[in-house]
């Protein structure tokens, strides 16, 4: 009996800080969005990303910067993809730079970043799709990551669509209730409602649409070469998988003569 009960004490201190974990990232709802670029053969759709690049232009530049992204890589194929011309109007009508050389302000060119913008103490975006977990797995262990991913642009669709309409005053502050967002409440006021933005490929400007296109575009802001990568992951699989066969018969060979069986 007392062994049992000894058992019992050990066994919940043990699962206690388990619990605690659970809890810490259990009451965020973050909604599992099926990105195209998800999987090992996933890729970012061009069109979404343009359209993502657009709700940053006229809606999140406002407050956020991009100071890591330099203006050019709009260019890069498996990318955003604009060509060379639509890069530098893009750039010119758009942004304004201090140039130390002038002394003096002047339009943005290709090899400028995005202007870094923390006035209205807004994080930068740059890298925010990979600084933040939609998915914190079973018992905050992260084993579901190994599946879902990260869930970093899930994060941000869901904190974009996870307003309530609540608010409240603290400090002088104003804070908005959002499912998503850690601790429920953030000073960012909803930045999206839905018909934000008026795209050209005629997609759907609903709120649900608009969220997952930025979202999109912040993962590719975050990771660029993301397509790359997965293309040289996979090639160097294949170069390892025929490198495995070549031993496997190699190894078979020269043991052929000690096993005793035939070798040619
Ligand atoms: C009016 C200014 C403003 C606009 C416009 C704005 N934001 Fe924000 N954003 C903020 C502020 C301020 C914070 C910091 C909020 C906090 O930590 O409570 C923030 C925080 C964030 C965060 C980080 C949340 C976290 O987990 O820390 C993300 C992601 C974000 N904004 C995305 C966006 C996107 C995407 C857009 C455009 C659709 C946008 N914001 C438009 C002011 C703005």
């Amino acid at each position: 009996m007392f062994k049992k009960l000894a058992l019992g004490a050990v066994l919940a201190f043990a699962l206690a800080p388990v619990a605690t974990l659970a809890a810490g990232g259990g009451d965020q709802h973050i909604e599992d969005y099926a990105f195209s670029f998800e999987g090992p053969f996933g890729t970012y759709d061009q069109n979404q990303l343009q359209r993502g690049l657009q709700i940053y232009t006229e809606v999140c530049a406002a407050c956020h910067g991009l100071k890591q992204v330099p203006l050019r890589t709009l260019g890069d194929e498996g990318g955003v993809g604009l060509d060379g011309d639509q890069v530098r109007a893009y750039a010119a009508e758009n942004f304004t730079v201090f140039d130390a050389e002038l002394d003096d302000d002047r339009e943005a060119i290709p090899s400028d970043h995005f202007p870094a913008n923390t006035g209205a103490g807004a994080p930068d975006l740059s890298l925010m799709a990979k600084s933040r977990a939609g998915f914190h797995g079973p018992y905050g262990s992260g084993i579901n990551q190994f599946i879902h991913g990260i869930g970093g642009p899930e994060y941000i669709a869901s904190l974009l669509t996870g307003y309530t309409g609540k608010e409240k005053e603290e400090a002088g502050k104003t804070f908005y209730e959002n499912t998503a967002f850690p601790g429920g409440w953030i000073s960012m006021a909803p930045p999206l409602g839905g018909e934000d933005v008026d795209y050209i490929d005629g997609h759907s400007n609903s709120l649900e649409a608009e969220s997952q296109d930025i979202a999109a575009f912040l993962m590719w802001s975050a990771e660029p070469k993301m397509m790359a990568r997965k293309q040289a992951g996979f090639v160097g699989v294949l170069i390892l998988t025929i490198l495995s066969v070549l031993l496997y018969l190699t190894n078979k060979r020269l043991w052929a003569p000690i096993k005793g069986k035939k070798t040619s």
